[in-house]
């Protein structure tokens, strides 16, 4: 095993030596997050997951959700070709090849083809427009009924939760004013705007939060006018 620098400061990567890199965070945090894919999946689902990272998530959850169609994404080169063997290693016919996909860019996603979309630890690294653009495009990527599923620390208002987060929040407003953990009620309000309700907010260990929002079947006959 060889511990290698990742191309973001924040997290420390470990090579397997056959293309497959591991981030211990990933590893802590993957139960928690498959109990509440436990209660969100259904047989024949399609997830698409943003900022897939090294792949080790997106790998374990095919392997225990087989019936579930899994598509990987990244921006980064390294990650891509980490998640890639990751998806070689794990054999599984629901994992599909990962798409290079930055989420404040333009998606190259189908409209509608999807049942959940899945960002762990991404939203406190992009910027507030990116993160506006991606609650747009999962509206148009989402299925009705289809939900987003946000895992990151995050804050309610002020509150932060732990002074780990109070920290780690400053550490990365002074590497750019745009990031910081992001307070639970702005994200609501933001895709409240773009036609999601039902929103859940889950607690997680080590201080993080899952929300969930989930993009609601037209009802009414002026809902189906409005699409
Ligand atoms: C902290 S890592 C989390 C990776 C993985 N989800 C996990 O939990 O192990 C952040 C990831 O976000 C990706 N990322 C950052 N900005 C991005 C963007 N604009 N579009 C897509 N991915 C991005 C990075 O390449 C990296 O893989």
């Amino acid at each position: 095993m060889q511990t290698m620098n990742s191309p973001s400061p924040q997290s420390p990567l470990t090579s397997l030596g056959d293309g497959r890199l591991v981030a211990s965070a990933a590893l802590n945090n993957e139960e928690p997050i498959a109990a509440v894919l436990e209660r969100v999946l259904n047989p024949g689902h399609h997830v698409l997951e943003l900022a897939s990272g090294t792949g080790q998530h997106i790998a374990a959850f095919a392997k225990r959700f087989p019936e579930v169609t899994w598509t990987p994404s990244d921006r980064d080169d390294v990650r891509l070709t980490s998640i890639e063997a990751w998806r070689r290693h794990a054999s599984q016919p629901g994992l599909q090849s990962a798409l290079r996909l930055d989420v404040s860019a333009t998606w190259d996603v189908a409209p509608a083809s999807r049942d959940v979309v899945l960002a762990i630890n991404l939203i406190h690294l992009i910027p507030m427009n990116a993160v506006v653009h991606l609650f747009a495009e999962c509206r148009r990527v989402l299925r009705f009924g289809g939900c987003i599923l946000l895992y990151a620390p995050m804050r309610d208002g002020t509150e932060f939760f732990s002074e780990g987060n109070v920290d780690f929040d400053a550490t990365l407003s002074r590497a750019n004013p745009d990031l910081g953990l992001r307070d639970i009620g702005t994200l609501v309000d933001i895709a409240a705007r773009l036609g999601f309700d039902g929103h859940e907010r889950i607690q997680m260990p080590a201080n993080n939060h899952m929300l969930k929002l989930r993009l609601p079947s037209p009802t009414t006959p002026h809902d189906i006018a409005r699409l």
